[in-house]
């Protein structure tokens, strides 16, 4: 009888605890929410004398050159570079040499910056070089890169679909998952839609947050979307990169080519003027002494999604991929995963699915962001996602493509290798995982 007056009295005595505890977490909860003020983009993004929107880019070869942009506010006026071959103590520093910059004045939604960029030139091959940035007071950390060597040889770049939504919260664990897994890759391709909004400042900023550290000392190779597009071309674009300037006149920056360790790395500009960039792409690809040919642009030609097929794009560029033997292809915009057999453009014509004897090209669509649309499998995809989002790491090796594409908690996904064969179209080799169960 005591005993269970006893448990009563603890069961109420417990019961009125459990009471108080939730009406302190309670009322701490809805204090938190009350006080708690949203820092305003114009302050979280805002530039300082100390260069920050860090990025490395080939404007130039990558054997000899190296070009570096970046920010700030705009009391930096005589921005410079300093650079020295590495050395595994600190000596470099006593023998870099100072470099000057140039400025631009870019007028954002947030309020005016200062965008410099610096072109290091007459660089050796395969070289480590480190370098910093800064105006003689305010500098950046010394940051490396290393130069390309000027032969074929092997090399590893990262390859992105879509970041654009939700970047800082979203996206930043797969890019830096594609780092951890990637750190040494010789570049990081991104397929277009950097960002949602083409003019936002805080947006771009929190592309930097979440890569800004990779690429300060591992190259970007980037091509735009749709989304980096609004009246125009992103004011951002052009200052915040320094790509070549070897593609059409007018789209300077947005269709150009790289030519890396025995590959040629072409960004085409599915935005606009595509018409003019078939006949560029002709001329580029008939000099092209390089075995291996990639391709990237944000539209995809075999889309991944229901409703946004690009057959005008794909009638109009197809053939050339075809005839000059693209070995792969690169794209985004769909917000979800495809990868196809090998493809020529006699597949489409013709309904038939037999190979043409001439050409042979992977396509890949990928996203690397939140924004997920429904993926519309078809015969020729060996492999689709939905809700997924992924990075992929592709190495070059002799006469092998070795492609990887991983999910963002880092499970492969998607695996094969493209194998060169004389006077024949690419073997693809088949190395798909096992798939989960939906
Ligand atoms: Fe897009």
């Amino acid at each position: 009888m005591i005993l269970s007056m006893r448990r009563h009295e603890l069961g109420c005595r417990g019961n009125a605890l459990v009471l108080v505890l939730l009406l302190l977490v309670g009322t701490s909860h809805t204090h938190a929410n009350d006080t708690a003020v949203r820092v305003p983009d114009y302050t979280a993004h805002r530039p300082t004398a100390v260069p920050d929107r860090i990025v490395l880019c080939w404007s130039g070869n990558p054997v000899t050159t190296q070009a570096v942009n970046w920010r700030t506010d705009t009391s930096v006026v005589a921005p410079v570079g300093q650079i020295a071959p590495a050395s595994d103590g600190p000596e470099f520093a006593s023998q870099a040499k100072t470099l000057t910059a140039t400025t631009e004045r870019l007028d954002t939604d947030l309020g005016p910056a200062h965008y410099h960029s610096l072109n290091f030139k007459d660089l050796s091959p395969q070289t480590k070089y480190a370098y910093r940035v800064g105006d003689g007071n305010n500098w950046s950390e010394w940051l490396h890169f290393q130069t390309a060597n000027a032969e074929a040889k092997a090399f590893t770049f990262v390859y992105l679909g879509d970041a654009q939504n939700d970047i800082k919260s979203h996206w930043s664990r797969v890019v830096r998952g594609a780092y951890r897994d990637a750190s040494k890759a010789a570049f990081f391709l991104h397929a277009g839609d950097l960002v949602n909004v083409a003019n936002s400042d805080g947006e771009w900023g929190e592309w930097f947050y979440a890569s800004g550290f990779i690429h300060r000392s591992t190259p970007c190779v980037a091509t735009p979307g749709n989304h980096e597009y609004a009246d125009g071309l992103s004011r951002h674009w052009r200052p915040t990169f320094a790509f070549p300037l070897n593609g059409p006149e007018g789209l300077e920056e947005t269709a150009y080519y790289i030519d890396y360790q025995g590959s040629r790395i072409i960004s085409l500009n599915s935005m606009e003027h595509v018409e003019t960039q078939a006949s560029w792409l002709e001329t580029i690809l008939a000099e092209n002494k390089r075995p291996w040919i990639i391709l990237t642009f944000h539209y995809p030609i075999y889309s991944a999604s229901k409703g946004r097929d690009n057959s005008e794009l794909r009638a109009l560029w197809q053939p050339i991929f075809d005839r000059f033997k693209v070995d792969l292809v690169l794209q985004g915009h769909d917000h979800s995963y495809a990868r196809s057999k090998l493809m020529a453009h006699e597949n489409i014509a013709t309904g038939v699915t037999q190979r043409s004897k001439e050409a042979g090209t992977v396509y890949v669509v990928s996203v690397s962001g939140p924004k997920m649309y429904e993926v519309n499998a078809r015969p020729m995809m060996r492999r689709t996602a939905q809700n997924t989002q992924l990075y992929q790491i592709i190495t070059v090796d002799g006469d092998d493509l070795r492609y990887k594409a991983y999910t963002a908690t880092g499970k492969l996904y998607d695996a094969f290798t493209l194998r060169k064969r004389s006077g024949q179209i690419n073997e693809l080799v088949e190395q798909l995982p096992p798939k989960e169960p939906d």
